[in-house]
Order: structure tokens, then C-alpha cells, then sequence
């Protein structure tokens, strides 16, 4: 359902030139739960943002469920982004002024859905990822951990067939960066989301279907020797 063909990504500084990404050949199946890793600025991020159509390749191109990204409108690409993809940061990214249940209802209200609608999906993904009794907190009111299960709940809010996890625990404590990847495990077997988690943590290998392992820019095991360990 994703496919990089001979991805590059190349970003010019001036006369410097940047190569994040090259000859990146990649597939992921549907439900497919795969992690990312390597060194930093091994090009993580910019795989991830190329897949969820936030930047665009300098070379190469990427398919999901056989539409390729390049060659879509950009309205096209924006409605393939929010019915498809849904994304988890680092950061958590949630707004500082809306409550949980806002933050996480708001995707589909920018969408059109009605209020209703949205509040009856807002508290069906706040249950799932327990957190049915934080709904009126605000942000600040809560922990690293329950900001990110508020970040992953909005992020599923659309019903998306991809989650993309940019070190979704990367900011939080051993323990509580463990519960989010047991959280995301069991969501995406769940509901057969493929997830694409890029981190540094060891741990989150133990529940990847697949390991990639990045390497300035390049994918160190090839696709057909997954699971294999370079060291
Ligand atoms: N906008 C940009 N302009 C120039 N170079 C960039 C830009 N964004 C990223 N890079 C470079 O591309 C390379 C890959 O960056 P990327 O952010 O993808 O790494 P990463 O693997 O996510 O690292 P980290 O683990 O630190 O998050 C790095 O060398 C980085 O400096
Ligand atoms: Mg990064």
C-alpha cells in the first residue's frame, strides 16, 4: 500500500547541497508495522515527511495504494493526506487553548463534520486510549504521556490507513514511551493500520513487523531480508 521507487531527496543550501535521502526502494503492506532507525540525520524525518505528502521528492517517486503522490493535484494530494494519513509528533503538537476533547475532535471539524459527530468520535478514540477522564482538561493539565495518547487519538480521528510516528516517544520517560508503543501496537493490529515509526529507541523494534535501518540516506538491509541486523 506504500511504495518509494529510487526515492532522493536532495536540499540545495546555496552552492552546498544536502543529500537527506537516495535510492530508497521501499514496500510497505497494509497493517504493516514498521520502524525506522539509524543515527540522526540519517534522513528519518524526511522519509516520513515525503510519505505523507509534506514535502516532495527530488527524484524518485512514492505510491500509496498505487496512486503516485507526484503526480497528483495538490487538491488531490490534500484529500488523499486527510482521508489516508494521520500523523503523531514528536512534540505532541496539540493547542495550547483547546481542551483534550477538542484537540482531538478538531481534524473533522475543519472537515465539515458535524459538531455531534465529531464529539461522538472525539469520545470513542479518548476511551480507546484511556483517556475518557481527561475529556474537559487542558493541555497543560496533563502528562508528556496522556499529551501524546491525546496526539494519537486525534491522529486516528479520521479513520486514516497510515500512522505516521516521528519519535513519538522521543520526549517522554522509558516507561511511559513503552505504554505509547504498546498503545500503537495494539491499535494498528486492531484495526490494521500500517504504522511507520521512525525513532531511536531499541525498543520499539521489539514490536515492529519490520526494521529498516537508515544510513546517511540510505536503506542499509534490503526489503527482502527483513529483520536483518547490520551489527
Ligand atoms: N530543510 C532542510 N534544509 C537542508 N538540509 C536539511 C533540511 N531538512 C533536513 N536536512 C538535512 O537532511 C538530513 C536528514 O535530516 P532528517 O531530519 O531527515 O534526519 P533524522 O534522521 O530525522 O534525524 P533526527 O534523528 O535527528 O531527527 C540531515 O543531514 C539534515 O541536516
Ligand atoms: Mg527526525
Amino acid at each position: 500500500m506504500i511504495r518509494l521507487q529510487d526515492v532522493a531527496k536532495i536540499y540545495n543550501r546555496g552552492s552546498q547541497q544536502v543529500v537527506a535521502l537516495q535510492h530508497v526502494t521501499l514496500e510497505m503492506g497494509k497493517g504493516e508495522f514498521v520502524v525506522l532507525m539509524g543515527p540522526s540525520g540519517c534522513g528519518k524525518s524526511t522519509l516520513l515527511n515525503l510519505v505523507g505528502g509534506l514535502d516532495v521528492p527530488t527524484s524518485g517517486e512514492i505510491f500509496i495504494d498505487g496512486l503516485p503522490l507526484g503526480k497528483l493535484t495538490d487538491r488531490q494530494l490534500s484529500l488523499l493526506r486527510r482521508e489516508k494519513i494521520g500523523i503523531v509528533f514528536q512534540f505532541f503538537n496539540l493547542l495550547p487553548t483547546l481542551n483534550v476533547q477538542e484537540n482531538t475532535e478538531l481534524p473533522l471539524l475543519l472537515q465539515g463534520v458535524s459538531p455531534k459527530e465529531a464529539s461522538r468520535k472525539a469520545e470513542v478514540l479518548l476511551s480507546r486510549v484511556g483517556l475518557s477522564h481527561r475529556m474537559t482538561h487542558a493541555v497543560h493539565e496533563l502528562s508528556g504521556g496522556e499529551m501524546q495518547r491525546v496526539a494519537i487519538a486525534r491522529a486516528l480521528i479520521h479513520n486514516p490507513e497510515i500512522i505516521l510516528a516521528d519519535e513519538p516517544t522521543g520526549n517522554l520517560d522509558s516507561k511511559t514511551g513503552s505504554d505509547i508503543l504498546k498503545l500503537l501496537k495494539s491499535i494498528s493490529e486492531e484495526s490494521e493500520y500500517t504504522v511507520l515509526l521512525a525513532t531511536h529507541s531499541l525498543e520499539a523494534t521489539r514490536y515492529a513487523d519490520r526494521v529498516i535501518h537508515l544510513r546517511d540516506g540510505r536503506v542499509l538491509n534490503s526489503p527482502s531480508l527483513s529483520g536483518f541486523e547490520p551489527f
